[in-house]
């Protein structure tokens, strides 16, 4: 029989992606999404992309925080694992709003690792961040480097792994494996699912493409004068593809334990690029020109970021296979045929 994965954040970026792969490793899946920051019509594509296998897909619209809905949920299908991804992300908006951070994030997971427990489901993947890494002092990252965390975001994702950590030393029934991803970009090869934030895009290639099909005028680059090979920022870019495949190896590897476990893996390619060498390849990549106008660093912001891939290739035998030219090529081709990605324009600021 299939195994029955329950995907919280389904509808998102990287869930729709990583939903789409696991239907087409003949996984059977349930979808929890509030679609605060998602549309159902991801769902309805990532349907029609499975094909035969996307009968095998079922959309909850639950807030994780109802424990009711979550409750009724897991009395009504047995599931073998979950995929956790829900949360909110938005660095900025978590300086502004903590609570809504804690609330969201870590009440959410709380209830969903509650819930859990009660109905004997004891194997999680967990969507963490290399904003645990924070600053750091050398690179690559891996996993064994010192945490921390400069935000209230952040802050959620090293709580949650450290919850994860706890609950695993009290009961090693439980098997965990919490991926540390590094800068997901790029879309499905088929420009039918993509990254489509609300609002104006915090991160790098989302307002790199909403400049390319003309919704902003320029793009602003934060710092020139960090100790990288042109002054601006470096990041470890890495194809949402590959990213969605690394969760695929993450379940393969807790299904095949005989025992428990709690284990972080750093999800990227180990190279590091900068905000300018991604910027040229983009315009190579879709034909436009980007505007550039540079300013001061972001608060919070790390100069060089990139992760060590070794423990990921040994351990759960991953390994990126797309570079940035294939991230460039796919994210233009979803702008190009979504300018306004799962919306109309009157929907979108
Ligand atoms: P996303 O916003 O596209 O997806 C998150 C999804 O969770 C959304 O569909 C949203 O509607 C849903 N959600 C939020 N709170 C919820 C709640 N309380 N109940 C039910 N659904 C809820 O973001 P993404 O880029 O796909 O990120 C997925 C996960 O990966 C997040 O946890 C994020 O913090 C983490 N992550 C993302 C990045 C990145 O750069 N995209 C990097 C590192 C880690
Ligand atoms: N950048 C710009 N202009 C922009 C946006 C970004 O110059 O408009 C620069 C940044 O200064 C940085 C690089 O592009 O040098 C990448 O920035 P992103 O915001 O795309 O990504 P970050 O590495 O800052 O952070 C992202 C997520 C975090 C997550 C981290 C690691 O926002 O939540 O990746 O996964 F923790």
């Amino acid at each position: 029989m299939a195994r029955r994965i329950l995907v919280t954040g389904g509808a998102g970026y990287i869930g729709s992606h990583t939903v789409l792969q696991l239907l087409l490793a003949e996984f059977t899946v349930s979808v929890v999404d509030n679609l605060d920051n998602a549309s159902e019509a991801a769902i309805d594509r990532v349907t029609e992309l499975a094909g035969k296998h996307g009968k095998n897909l079922t959309f909850h619209k639950i807030d994780l925080r109802d424990r009711d809905e979550l409750k009724k949920l897991f009395a009504s299908t047995k599931f073998d694992a979950v995929v956790h991804f829900a949360g909110l992300k938005a660095v900025g908006e978590s300086v502004q709003k903590p609570m809504l951070y804690y609330n969201n994030n870590i009440t959410g997971t709380v209830v969903l690792l509650e819930t859990m427990a009660e109905h004997g489901c004891k194997k999680l993947v967990f969507s963490s961040s290399a904003t645990v890494y924070g600053w750091p002092k050398e690179v690559p990252c891996t996993e064994e480097f010192p945490l921390c965390a400069t935000n209230p975001y952040g802050r959620t994702k090293l709580f949650i792994e450290e919850i994860c950590r706890d609950i695993y030393k009290s009961d090693s029934d439980w098997n965990m494996i919490l991926l540390r991803y590094f800068n997901p970009v790029g879309a499905h090869p088929s420009g039918k699912i993509g990254e489509d934030p609300c609002g104006i895009p915090n991160n790098l290639m989302p307002f790199v493409q909403q400049v390319a099909v003309g919704r902003r005028p320029a793009l602003t680059v934060f710092g020139n004068d960090y100790k990288t090979k042109d002054g601006t920022g470096v990041r470890d870019y890495i194809h949402v593809v590959d990213l969605a495949e690394g969760h695929i190896a993450a379940l393969k590897k807790i299904f095949e334990g005989s025992s428990g476990g709690c284990e972080v893996y750093n999800l990227g390619t180990g190279k590091g690029t900068s905000v300018l060498e991604m910027v040229k390849a983009f315009e190579k990549a879709s034909g436009k020109k980007i505007p550039l106008v540079m300013a001061e660093r972001r608060p919070g912001d790390s100069e060089t970021v990139y992760s060590s891939t070794k423990k990921a290739e040994k351990e759960l035998k991953w390994k990126a296979k797309y570079g940035i030219e294939e991230m460039c090529r796919d994210q233009w081709n979803w702008a190009s045929k979504n300018p306004w990605g799962y919306g109309k324009p009157d929907s979108v600021q």
